[in-house]
């Protein structure tokens, strides 16, 4: 009796931390946290494992964010928040002056795995005022205070994921032949997804769409990650490699691009994956509606252009091997910037969680500033 009261126990909880929110599909999430404790789908191996990593001290958030193990910018935000409270747990017992320092020092740290996708130091910031604020308060309030705030990172943003695909699905008509770029699902987000978000509600809505996913080179996020979601959710996909998509466009066997963004300036120049930058000149050239769905956390408005933005140069090894094997000479120079800017003039629109920003881009991003500043104020 108490061996099934336990395997009942223990199925009905695992099913329930897999299923993604108000839904019946199964989604593996992409971050997991309990009992001091973060799991990490690990994106390395998909979609051939399904296996979590276990992050239990800052360090291993540092190393799991640096080796992509988890990756996306809302999804790197709400792991680096988690890791601050890990480092804080870290450094509990210490007196207060060295307990701030050690806490801001792995802040730092965190900070500076990945430069490009705002959303890291953005969450990273929102803890940081936590702290200060609770400063005249116990430790275990801090603690508390600190994993309240971690926990709220990760579930807004399955709530403003939710609310972006609503704003998106708008301009997504029947019949729709969407390309998408990278991964943009519930694995780059807590869940559900920005541009893939919009995608999936498009789908869920009844539309009848086709999705054509870039593969993605080098790191295959297209291929590896955003196929798996789209076969797990049985929407109609097609993989293609990175250089058909010219092809596909003169042939106007696309409607409409979709992808996510890292970070956008002040003037909505969007930084994203490799590649993006490439597809928006086509867009334009084809006159095809290209798109970026992103959450207000995403939005720089302290830059005012994408020149400022600090583009990850990333290990030659991603380029010259592929899954250990080694492709090209040894020896080789290679170019690897993990992202690019796409200039404002060659974007349709941002589709936020606040609605859909159209061009000029600049003014109504502006707009959406004072419109934040006055919620804070
Ligand atoms: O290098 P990655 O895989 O972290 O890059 C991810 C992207 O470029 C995504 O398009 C972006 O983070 C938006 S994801 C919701």
């Amino acid at each position: 009796m108490v061996a099934i009261s336990f395997y009942l126990y223990y199925n009905i909880y695992n099913l329930e931390i897999e299923i993604g929110k108000g839904e019946n599909k199964i989604r593996h999430k992409s971050i997991k946290f309990d009992d001091s404790t973060l799991y990490l789908l690990d994106q390395r191996k998909l979609p051939g494992e399904i296996e979590y990593f276990k992050a239990s001290t800052f360090r291993d958030v540092e190393y799991a964010i640096i080796e992509m193990v988890v990756r996306g910018a809302p999804a790197i935000g709400a792991t680096a928040a988690y890791g601050v409270y890990l480092a804080a747990l870290e450094y509990k017992d210490l007196p207060d002056h060295d307990f701030y320092k050690q806490v801001l020092k792995s802040d730092k740290i965190l900070a500076d795995t990945r430069p490009t996708a705002v959303n890291l130091v953005w969450a990273i910031n929102r803890m940081e005022w936590v702290l200060e604020n609770n400063i005249e308060i116990g430790r275990e309030t801090i603690l508390s205070s600190l994993l309240e705030e971690a926990n709220n990172i990760a579930d807004e943003d399955i709530e403003i994921n939710r609310q972006m695909a609503k704003n998106g699905n708008e301009i997504v008509n029947n019949n729709t032949k969407i390309l998408t770029h990278c991964n943009t699902g519930s694995l780059a987000t807590v869940d559900y997804g920005t541009a893939l978000g919009v995608i999936r509600m498009a789908h869920q809505s009844g539309k009848n769409i086709r999705v054509y996913v870039d593969e993605t080179r080098p790191r295959l996020q297209g291929a590896r990650l955003t196929a798996f979601e789209l076969v797990e959710e049985g929407i109609p996909a097609v993989l293609i490699v990175d250089s058909a998509a010219a092809t596909l466009m003169r042939k106007k066997e696309i409607d409409l691009v979709l992808v996510g963004a890292d970070r956008i300036t002040a003037n909505g120049d969007t930084a994203n994956k490799i590649g993006t930058y490439m597809l928006s000149e086509l867009a334009v050239r084809f006159n095809i509606p290209f798109y970026i769905v992103a959450p207000v956390s995403t939005i720089d408005f302290s830059i005012n252009t994408g020149e400022e933005i600090e583009i990850e140069q990333r290990s030659s090894r991603e380029v010259t091997h592929i899954d250990g094997s080694e492709i090209a000479p040894r020896n080789m120079k290679v170019y690897n910037p993990a992202f690019d800017i796409t200039p404002a003039e060659n974007i349709t629109g941002i589709i936020t969680e606040e609605g859909i920003i159209k061009p000029p881009l600049a003014r109504g991003l502006a707009n959406l500033s004072t419109k934040k500043q006055k919620e804070t104020e």
